[in-house]
């Protein structure tokens, strides 16, 4: 399974690329707004930092206005992957785009059934919000299983891509399922590294370490 960092920060991008296990990056309007930069601007950084797919969403919601975006994003660099929210001309575009041979990220997607949509108009990446489904009782994992064991069915060639992640076990269980992607949060990242037992254990060795007599 492929690990994006979902953030627009640069900052926390070079952190996690540092690690070593980063493949990618998706933002959203509201990372990039908490940034305070331009999208553009953030964007190119981004797509410097990091070689793999970074996925920039349309503002637009027309299907115009999404059109000529997405195409305007997708110049900005070969490893851009467009999003694309799941409404009835997003997936207009999402043909139009496919045929172009731009990738797409299909977001907002809360159902089995949109995702499947999503893969029948040619989107390289579905992304269900497993967190925001998890916040209204719902359980968000259960969806991806579903997308999951439909495309297997039917052989989709979209990758599953989990997101709106907010806990290791979202994770874990992406894993389990065979999920393609999980695009998690930089203090997720930091989540998946710690165990208190890890720290304890360094701990005595530090200790243990300091007893070593050195050599003569
Ligand atoms: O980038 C899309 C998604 O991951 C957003 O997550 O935490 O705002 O529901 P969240």
């Amino acid at each position: 399974m492929q690990l994006f960092i979902d953030t627009a920060d640069v900052q926390e991008i070079r952190e996690a690329a540092e690690l070593g296990v980063l493949d990618g990056v998706t933002t959203n309007p509201s990372l990039v707004a908490k940034t305070g930069r331009p999208m553009r601007e953030c964007l190119e950084e981004i797509c410097s930092i990091v070689p793999g797919p970074v996925s920039g969403e349309v503002l637009a919601t027309d299907f115009d206005g999404m059109l000529a975006e997405a195409r305007e994003l997708a110049a900005i660099a070969p490893n851009i992957v467009v999003k694309i929210p799941l409404i009835r001309d997003g997936l207009r575009v999402v043909k139009i785009l496919t045929d172009e041979g731009i990738k797409t990220n299909v977001t907002l997607c809360f159902s089995p059934l949109q995702a499947v949509l999503a893969a029948k108009a040619g989107a390289t990446y579905i992304s269900p919000f497993v967190g925001r489904l998890d916040d209204i009782g719902h359980d968000g994992m259960e969806i991806v299983e579903q997308i999951l064991e439909i495309y297997g069915n039917y052989g989709y060639e979209t990758k599953v891509l989990v997101a709106s992640v907010r806990s290791p076990n979202h994770v874990l269980t992406a894993l389990r399922m065979g999920a393609d992607v999980a695009t998690i949060p930089f203090n997720v990242i930091g989540q998946l590294i710690k165990h208190p037992l890890t720290d304890v254990g360094l701990a005595r060795f530090i200790a243990d370490a300091a007893k070593i007599p050195s050599a003569s």
